[in-house]
């Protein structure tokens, strides 16, 4: 076994390797390691709980046949947080997950992997806490603390990987996670509205209707998606012509709504003689290859197909450029589904359940019943990874499976390249559905196929924020639930929730009910209408927030365990999360309920729906199905506007600054164009606005505003709350900034 030490600033990276083999480095750390240690090097860690003591002490990596382990002893009072993906509570201790990228469309909680791998988790007691990323591109498993309550047993597969070790706070390691694999990509403004999905929208009259009901309910909407039903036989890159005979027409009709189009792009390409995008993937050799290097034929949504290669740098050039054919009708922007990658059979998996299906001939009770599940346990739970292998830029051939868990980063990553090549001044907007560490600079991460259930509701909240103490922050899913039939109740509910995250879609499959805002009844419908209109008055606090998130400096979901580590209920209080610093937010997810628990840390918050300030504890909340749990923290506020139907700037008129300020609190307002890079070369505008609280009343700054846009003069109107009473104003604001004081 080979191993290296070296110090980022405080992160130590540590790498192991098998001597004589070559791994794949997988692209998520950007930054370069510092200074080599000497080999006889104690790894002492600077900062943070274990202070002084060598990382040894609590760590050993050992080599095994298939790869490595390594072991963490654990402490009665640590929490094990992170871990991205996994169903479950935000702290794993107690639990079983697998990094191996899988299309896993049942959420139960039984299971251990879904579409991503992120394997960033903190250890965290009011001691103290160490954060770790685990860099492997292949498979690994996580024993948190199951089968031995005091042991985190990782067993890693494959010949090597990269370890890094993060002393200090939560929070700076999330800020060290975010130095060493980059921060989030600046997606438009509009990225932050409401959008509206189903598979599929069938065709160009459909998706107007949609567009014109959304409008006429005045539902403020700024997004449309086509599922896989655009598409010609599901040839990715292509427009059925039946149905969607006239994209860029009713791209440019929808735009005239303020609607944007989002369509959906999969990595299967059809094997069928004649198109385009197979027959050059086949001729250039760019296709992933059987271990024994014939063409490997997966089949997915068009039957037989073939998968790009991502590994390879030439492969991602191609497939990116064809994007720009997409960007050129009008496509604002696009949706990398079925990227870990999902195959539903290979001509061999096929014949061997048919040969398996044999079986079912002889009439023989249990034995057929158990043979039936069998099959189709088979199906589902086949694993490809040892059938073909993809090979990298130096012309290293690698088995599919020791690299799988970038095979949806790097198509994410070859789509934003390729859309940056053809619209270099546009800002990208980029979904994916599998992804890894790092991620966040290519793409938004959405969660994939929950299910329309008050539990998967529940699940959601916390998945978003173990993704979140991985690094990215624009992620979000399904609104309403994918499977299944929502609900009235279920929708208003989940729709609050919706409100509260970066990406904000209501998305269903096809074959259950139809969940638009107004597929129930009227109540929902305005509750569903308020709610979304709640979100479009919160913009210009998201948008300075999301901005920041570019920064590298936070993430925008921030679960509570990060900010108040030594308050050790925290640990539990992960169905609630900060939105932002000022506002948490704790959404209802359990049928018929009238409120909710909720734990408010720190000192006081401002109750946003009754108007109380409540003291740092545990408390009820009282939440009809209208209201959604919402305080805002002590010194601290909150910026609104008026909500518009769709998203036309991100500098606004109508502004409102609403504080809870005992002492002093300052927030950066943040506005630019919303939708180009010319924030990049300044042309951008970042105020301060600080409020205190004084003897004889509110002391308002605006500071001169940084970057070149000119904001024109305007009105800001203040409601600024000490505790007691409420002091209002409404101040003229102009580039210069201005002060005042009320009584
Ligand atoms: C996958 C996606 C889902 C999409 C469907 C059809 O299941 O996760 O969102 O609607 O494929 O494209």
């Amino acid at each position: 076994m080979k191993s290296l030490f070296r110090y980022l600033d405080s992160v130590i990276k540590c790498s192991f390797d098998k001597e004589g083999t070559t791994r794949y480095k997988t692209g998520a750390v950007i930054l370069t390691p510092a200074e080599e240690l000497p080999k006889d090097s104690s790894c002492t860690i600077p900062d943070g709980m274990d202070r002084g003591r060598s990382l040894w002490d609590f760590v050993s990596v050992e080599e095994t046949p298939d790869g490595f382990e390594i072991c963490i002893s654990l402490e009665e009072d640590q929490g094990v947080f992170g871990l991205g993906q996994g169903i479950g509570c935000l702290n794993k201790r107690g639990r079983i997950y697998e990094m191996y990228n899988t299309d896993e469309p049942d959420h139960a909680p039984s299971k251990t992997k879904l579409y991503s791998t992120l394997p960033v988790f903190y250890l965290i007691s009011p001691r103290g806490c160490i954060g770790f990323f685990l860099d492997h591109a292949g498979y690994s498993r996580f024993d948190v603390g199951s089968e031995n309550r005091e042991l985190l047993r990782i067993t890693i597969e494959g010949p090597g990987f990269d370890f890094y070790a993060i002393p200090g706070s939560p929070e700076s390691i999330l800020k060290s996670v975010l130095e060493l694999t980059g921060s989030s990509l600046f997606l438009p403004i509009w990225a932050l509205g409401f959008q509206q999905s189903r598979w599929s929208y069938p065709d160009e009259k459909t998706v107007l209707d949609i567009a014109n009901k959304m409008r006429q309910k005045k539902i403020p909407c700024d997004v449309i998606y086509l599922d896989i039903d655009y598409m010609d036989d599901y040839k990715v890159f292509t427009w059925n012509e039946e149905r969607f005979p006239t994209p860029r027409t009713l791209i440019d009709e929808l735009k005239s709504m303020g609607l944007k189009v989002v369509t959906i792009i999969d990595p299967g390409v059809k094997a069928a003689e004649g198109y385009e995008v197979f027959e050059e993937g086949r001729q250039r050799s760019l296709f992933c290859k059987r271990v024994n290097g014939t063409e490997y034929r997966p089949a997915v949504w068009p039957g037989e197909s073939r998968l790009p290669d991502f590994l390879n740098s030439k492969t991602r050039e191609w497939w990116g450029s064809k994007y720009s054919q997409f960007i050129d009708v009008g496509v604002a922007g696009f949706w990398n589904d079925m990227n870990e990658p999902a195959i539903f059979y290979t001509p061999e998996s096929l014949s061997s359940l048919f040969e398996l299906a044999k079986g079912l001939e002889k009439d023989k009770g249990i034995d057929t019943e158990f043979l039936f599940g069998e099959i189709v346990a088979k199906k589902r739970y086949h694993d490809y990874g040892r059938e073909f292998y993809q090979e990298d830029d130096f012309g290293t051939k690698h088995l599919h499976r020791n690299v799988r868990n970038v095979y949806g980063f790097n198509m994410a990553r070859a789509a934003y390249e390729g859309i940056e090549r053809s619209a270099p001044e546009r800002r990208i907007f980029n979904i994916t559905r599998s992804s890894y560490p790092g991620i966040q600079r290519y793409a938004i991460l959405w969660t994939g196929d929950n299910e329309s259930q008050w539990e998967q509701l529940l699940s959601e909240i916390r998945m978003v924020q173990s993704i979140s103490l991985a690094g990215i922050s624009f992620t979000g899913c399904d609104v309403g639930g994918f499977g299944g039939n929502c609900t009235g109740e279920l929708l208003a509910r989940w729709t609050q929730f919706g409100a509260f995250l970066p990406f904000f879609r209501n998305h269903s499959a096809i074959g259950t009910r139809d969940q638009e805002p107004w597929a129930f009844d009227e109540e929902i419908e305005s509750i569903v209408r308020k709610t979304i209109e709640m979100r479009y008055s919160l913009l210009p606090y998201i948008y300075s927030e999301n901005w920041r998130s570019t920064k590298g400096e936070s993430v925008m979901i921030r679960p509570l365990v990060l900010l108040w580590p030594e308050d050790s209920d925290t640990y539990q209080a992960d169905d609630q999360y900060m939105f932002g610093p000022s506002l948490l937010v704790a959404p209802v997810y359990s049928p018929n309920a009238t409120g909710r628990h909720v734990y408010l840390p720190e000192s006081n918050w401002l109750d946003l729906n009754s108007g109380e300030v409540l003291a740092k504890g545990h408390h009820w909340a009282i939440a009809p199905l209208d209201t959604i749990p919402l305080y805002l923290r002590e010194n601290s506020m909150i910026i609104t506007t008026k909500p518009l139907q769709h998203i036309e700037s991100a500098s606004w008129n109508n502004l409102r600054v609403k504080g809870f300020v005992k002492k002093s609190a300052r927030f950066d307002l943040y506005e630019d164009d919303g939708i180009t890079r010319s924030y990049e070369r300044g042309v951008f505008s970042l105020k301060r606005i600080e409020v205190e609280k004084r003897e004889d009343g509110i002391f308002i700054e605006i500071l001169p505003s940084e970057g070149e846009l000119r904001i024109e003069e305007r009105e800001i109107i203040f409601e600024i709350f000490d505790g007691e009473r409420t002091y209002s104003a409404s101040v003229k604001d102009c580039p210069e900034g201005m002060a005042l004081l009320i009584k």
